[in-house]
């Protein structure tokens, strides 16, 4: 056991799925708008899930932070803690049924329940025309956004049926129906993640938890700099993502947010978009 900087390891660190408990007494403001619910976001080291974890933490969520990269998720959780947040590191590869599992159980062991699962955690690789990809990257592709999210999803189920219902979201994006030449990993992957949030959404609408996909457009990240996006939206630029803004990961957090003040028994099976143009 250690204890740095406030942050105590509650747990054996020779397990692969040791978990960092700096949940934290404080209690956010009462008027926050997730004052008593309880999330799970996978990819919450940086970009778009640090982002999203930050701002249920500011609205009162207690929030469980997944990623491979442990000192990233710890970080975000000192940032939550010091904002006199709650927050549970647990690292996490979400191909791993295992230590997904252990992110969602610790989740709701530590805060008592569940009520959201968000999951974000995505990747790119395998970037190239189909007569040239490597095939192992490309399914690496596959193994992240899919085999990943289907894990979070079917994790999180239980608990969310004990709570009474709840909200899953799932990051989707606008290259599963509008992919270019050399997307091919990407934009397949992501079509699998559209149908199976439509998929889950059925079998999940008696338990009153709503299943819906967020489509956040370009945003400002390692992912979108390693995809061209950052250079082609660029002031200036002539751009491959016509008609789109660059968002940064608060404005994600900011519309996902709406989403959740949404009844957890519908809408469901729907896409929410921050696209500029159609997808
Ligand atoms: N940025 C965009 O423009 C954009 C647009 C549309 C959709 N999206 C989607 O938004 C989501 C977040 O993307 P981002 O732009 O924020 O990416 P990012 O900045 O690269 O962050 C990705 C996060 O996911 C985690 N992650 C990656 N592989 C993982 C694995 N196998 N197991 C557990 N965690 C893993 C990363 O942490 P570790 O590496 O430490 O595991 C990191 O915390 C993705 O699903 C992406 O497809 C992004």
């Amino acid at each position: 056991m250690t204890d740095t900087t406030g942050v105590t390891d509650t747990t054996d660190t020779t397990d692969a799925t040791d978990a960092t408990d700096v949940t934290h007494a404080g209690a956010r403001s009462p008027a926050g708008r997730l004052v008593g619910k309880v999330a799970v976001v996978t990819g919450a080291g940086r970009g778009i899930g640090r982002g999203l974890a930050l701002t249920l933490a500011r609205e009162g969520a207690a929030v469980g932070l997944g990623a491979r990269t442990g000192a990233e998720i710890d970080a975000v959780a000192r940032e939550i803690v010091a904002a006199g947040g709650r927050a549970v590191a647990v690292p996490c590869d979400v191909r791993d049924r295992a230590a997904v599992e252990c992110l969602v159980e610790t989740t709701a062991a530590t805060f008592g329940r569940l009520d959201i699962a968000i999951a974000n955690a995505g990747g790119m690789h395998g970037f190239g025309p189909v007569s040239d990809v490597e095939p192992d990257d490309w399914w690496a592709t596959h193994e992240v956004n899919v085999l990943g999210t289907l894990l979070t999803c079917r994790a999180a189920i239980p608990h969310l049926r004990s709570s009474g219902g709840g909200h899953i979201l799932v990051m989707g994006s606008g290259a599963r129906l509008r992919g270019g030449p050399g997307w091919s990993a990407y934009s397949s992957s992501k079509a699998a993640v559209f149908s199976l949030v439509r998929i889950l959404a059925q079998e999940l609408r008696s338990d009153a938890i709503s299943v819906n996909e967020i489509i956040p457009g370009p945003v400002q990240t390692e992912l979108a700099d390693f995809a061209g996006a950052t250079v082609a939206l660029a002031p200036g630029a002539p751009g491959v993502f016509g008609g789109e803004w660059l968002k940064q990961p608060a404005d994600v957090a900011e519309f996902v947010l709406g989403v959740l003040a949404l009844p957890s028994r519908g809408p469901t099976a729907q896409s929410f978009s921050l696209l500029g143009r159609d997808a």
